[in-house]
């Protein structure tokens, strides 16, 4: 049976959780009890045919998610789109993709023989966008994707799956600014990312974010077994508009610093 936005988000919260195990506790930390509303869900991919950021979207955009803003970092390498649901509590996607062509030749062969290992229509599969990493990769070639990009290092070893997931801070009931909600995580003992600050952005450009610094978990290389960053949670605070409603679009300036929550620390 086909998903609905629903159980295409449940599926994707169940694998992070996986992924990113303090989730669980900071979602129990800031909601008290209480549901949290997802401001925005963020994927990884390179922009190769096979699994280029379209091929992300269409699942989305089958379940009525409309494109809406796109954003570049030069230094990363890196082109992203965001797609929003006509329902505003439904999570925002945000999709990068890794622009090869920029890459080294080194790189550009690893990924290509990663994603060559894809069976075919595997990205048309329901469950794609939570099937992880399905190709062979070793230590040596996560090492050397490292060393040239973080994003396509991450990827290689994590594969398709939600990065992160981010509360919406607005519809948190018992914290009121995004340094409230920092606090709160830092008393409990959760590191947070702070390049270019604990806080990105302002109520200037109409978005505040913050993020931890992503869990470590076991990842099972083609020769064996490594402890290395996985996925992070991050927080998000939008502020009004002119018109008075709340700001949809995302900063690239901040966006660039929360990819580094999956530094190699
Ligand atoms: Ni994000």
């Amino acid at each position: 049976m086909a998903h609905t936005v629903d159980s295409l988000f449940n599926a994707l919260w169940a694998d992070y959780q996986t992924q990113c195990p303090s989730a669980t506790a900071v979602h129990r930390l800031l909601g008290g009890g209480q549901p949290i509303i997802n401001d925005h869900v963020a994927f990884r991919t390179f922009n190769l045919p096979e699994v280029e950021l379209d091929k992300l979207a269409a699942h989305f955009l089958a379940l009525g998610y409309e494109p809406k803003g796109e954003y570049r970092f030069e230094q990363k390498k890196l082109k992203a789109r965001h797609f929003e649901h006509p329902n505003p509590k439904a999570p925002k996607v945000f999709i990068s993709e890794l622009l090869l062509e920029e890459c080294s030749v080194e790189l550009q062969a690893t990924v290509k023989a990663l994603v060559a290992q894809l069976p075919a229509g595997a990205t048309e599969a329901e469950e794609f966008l939570y099937s992880g990493a399905r190709w062979q990769v070793s230590q040596a070639q996560y090492r050397a994707l490292l060393a040239e990009s973080e994003y396509a290092a991450w990827l290689a070893a994590f594969g398709y799956r939600a990065n992160h997931f981010t509360v919406n801070v607005n519809e948190l009931e018992q914290f009121a600014t995004l340094g409230a909600v920092n606090q709160a995580l830092k008393d409990a003992g959760f590191e947070l990312n702070a390049s270019g600050g604990e806080i990105k952005g302002s109520a200037e450009v109409l978005l505040e974010q913050s993020s931890t610094l992503a869990d470590k978990v076991a990842v099972r290389f083609s020769d064996g077994e490594a402890i290395i960053p996985s996925c992070f949670y991050e927080f998000a605070l939008r502020y009004p508009q002119a018109d008075g409603t709340l700001y949809t679009g995302f900063v690239a300036a901040s966006a660039d610093k929360i990819f580094e929550s999956t530094d190699a620390r």
